[in-house]
C-alpha cells in the first residue's frame, strides 16, 4: 500500500478523484531538475508531458501512463479517499511495479542501489550517498 496527500486545489486533483488511478515514479539524479518544476508548475498552464521532454508509457494494470524515463513506477489503485483538511489522502494498492531490465540482475534481484535515487529533505534535494546499513544488521552476530 502506499498513500500520497494532495491539495484540492491542485489541476491533478480531480483527475485522481475520477480515475482513482495514480503512477509513483522513482526520482533519479538525472531526473531531479525535471521532477522540480512538475512539482512548481501546474497542468492548467503547460502540458507538462511535452514542457519536460517526458514520454508516457502504457502501464500494465491500469490506464494512467508511466513515465518511462523514470527506472521504477509503481501503479496505484486507489482503495480510500481521507479528507484531512488542507490535504484530501489517497490511500492505494500497489497493483504492479515496473522495473527498467538494466537494474534487474541475472539471479533476479533488483539492483536499486544503480538508480541513482534522490530524497527530499526540508526543501532540498539530495542523492542518496553512502550505505549506512543493511535490514537487520543492528541485531546481526558479529563472525570471529
Ligand atoms: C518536492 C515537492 C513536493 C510536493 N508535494 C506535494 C504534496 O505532497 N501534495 C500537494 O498537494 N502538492 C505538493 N507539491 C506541490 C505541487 O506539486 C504543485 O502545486 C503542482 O503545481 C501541482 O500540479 P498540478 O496543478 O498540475 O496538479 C509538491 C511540490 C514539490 C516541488
Amino acid at each position: 500500500m502506499v498513500s500520497i496527500s494532495v491539495r484540492p486545489e491542485r489541476y491533478s486533483f480531480h483527475m485522481l478523484e475520477e480515475s482513482r488511478e495514480f503512477v509513483v515514479n522513482l526520482t533519479t539524479e538525472a531526473l531531479v531538475r525535471q521532477a522540480d518544476e512538475a512539482g512548481v508548475r501546474s497542468g492548467r498552464e503547460v502540458d507538462k508531458w511535452k514542457h519536460l521532454r517526458l514520454t508516457p508509457q502504457k502501464a500494465s494494470r491500469i490506464s494512467t501512463p508511466l513515465i518511462a524515463e523514470s527506472p521504477v513506477n509503481l501503479e496505484c489503485r486507489v482503495k480510500q479517499v481521507i479528507p484531512l483538511g488542507s490535504h484530501t489522502m489517497f490511500l492505494a494498492e500497489v497493483v504492479a511495479v515496473d522495473v527498467d531490465p538494466g537494474l534487474l540482475e541475472k539471479n533476479g534481484r533488483l539492483a536499486l542501489e544503480r538508480a541513482g535515487l534522490v530524497a527530499y529533505s526540508h526543501g532540498e534535494y539530495y542523492g542518496l550517498g553512502a550505505l549506512l546499513g543493511r535490514y537487520g544488521y543492528s541485531v546481526k552476530k558479529k563472525r570471529g
